[in-house]
């Protein structure tokens, strides 16, 4: 069976969850894709470090060239982080001609329209499903399953390290840092959790969200921000005692035409589906003009559902390989359709 090399940019929480997806399904996925996946090259920041994951014949390396100068390596998968340094890469593997998936939703929400256009002149992929809440598969059910339809609203809970610190604090009374400690700890939180706190993960995933649903291109400085480092356990008490709990909710909804794009701490009544979300737990509203409110609910954080997210994205891109379909605009169903007919 002939083999696709991928090379690795990371191997921290969610890059262990792909290795070891990779190699414990790989019968599964080699069954489905026609082609056998293999990790050639895996890149990390310090060599020195432990690794929980059974590396045999994968060559470890600081070295970035030893993926992006690889005229064998077909498929880069970016896993470790950062807005500049990542794109920069990704944008050295596009020009060598190889495909990308990321879980970045900085970089995507930073970038993202800007890579596509690479992607696309270099009629390479470029996949990020992982980028917006974890396990749950919202990018592509928005492109394929709400493609004949027209979205009048996204709302949900899209950050698992806020949701898990106010699920922390309103059950069992754990103060807000020590409820941090352990998002981090269970590998929830971004290597810097301000992003988290402050709704800044959050609106980033509302940014490519709304890309999706609605075809427009907004930036950070779109989006009403408010995070949950202002929210006190007293206030969570309070909610509750009137039949409320505090989630941080983004938003991004048409209102006479103009988009309005929010994140924030919002009451939410006891009774409503988004208030039994509890700890790492994502939940996405996407209410459309035909199908009217639908919800999609999972772990929005986590090793192996964000490794599963990113697995779903490295196989998408090796049957398109596979079919010579490569190049398409991740949000493009159209001109998917387009491909796969001129290919047959
Ligand atoms: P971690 O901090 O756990 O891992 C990052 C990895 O990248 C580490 O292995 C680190 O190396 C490596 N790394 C960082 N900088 C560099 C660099 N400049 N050169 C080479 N290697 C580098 O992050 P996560 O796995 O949690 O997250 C990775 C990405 O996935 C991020 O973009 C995050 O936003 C996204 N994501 C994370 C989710 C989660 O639940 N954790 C869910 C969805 C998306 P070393 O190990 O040597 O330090
Ligand atoms: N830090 C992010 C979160 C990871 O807690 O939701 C998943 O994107």
């Amino acid at each position: 069976m002939e083999a696709i090399n991928i090379g690795i940019l990371g191997l921290g929480t969610v890059g262990s969850g792909v290795v070891r997806m990779l190699t414990n399904h790989a019968e599964k996925i080699s069954s489905i894709t026609g082609r056998r996946l293999v990790v050639k090259t895996i890149v990390v920041h310090d060599l020195s470090k432990k690794r929980s994951v059974d590396m045999t014949g994968i060559k470890v390396t600081d070295d970035v060239d030893a993926v992006l100068s690889d005229p064998s390596i077909q498929l880069v998968v970016e896993v470790m982080g950062t807005v500049e340094t990542a794109k920069k890469y990704i944008e050295q593997a596009l020009k060598a001609g190889k495909h990308v998936v990321t879980a970045n939703k900085d970089l995507i929400a930073t970038y993202g329209p800007e890579l596509t256009s690479l992607a696309l002149q270099q009629k390479c992929d470029l996949y990020y499903e992982a980028s917006v809440a974890g396990g749950i598969p919202i990018l592509r059910t928005i492109v394929n399953s709400f493609a004949a339809d027209r979205i009048v609203e996204v709302k949900g809970i899209v950050n698992g390290t806020t949701n898990y610190i106010m699920t922390q604090m309103n059950q069992k009374g754990v103060s807000y840092a020590a409820a941090l400690q352990q998002a981090q700890e269970l590998g929830f939180a971004e290597a810097d959790p301000t992003n988290d706190v402050e709704g800044i993960d959050a609106a980033y995933k509302m940014i490519i969200l709304t890309q999706f649903a609605f075809g427009k291109d907004i930036t950070l400085s779109n989006v009403k921000l408010e995070g949950i480092s202002g929210v006190k356990l007293e206030d969570i008490e309070e909610a509750k005692r009137l039949g409320y709990k505090i989630k941080l909710l983004g938003i991004s909804k048409l209102i006479n035409e103009h988009l309005d794009v929010s994140v924030g701490p919002v009451l939410v009544p006891r009774s409503q589906p988004l208030a039994t979300v509890q700890n790492e737990n994502n939940a996405v509203f996407v209410t459309g003009a035909a199908v009217g409110e639908t919800m999609f609910y999972g772990p929005g954080a986590g090793e192996l559902p964000t490794a599963n997210s990113v697995l779903s994205d490295i196989i998408t891109v090796t049957k398109n390989i596979a079919m010579g379909t490569t190049g398409v605009r991740f949000n493009d169903y159209s001109a998917q359709i387009k491909l796969a007919e001129s290919s047959e």
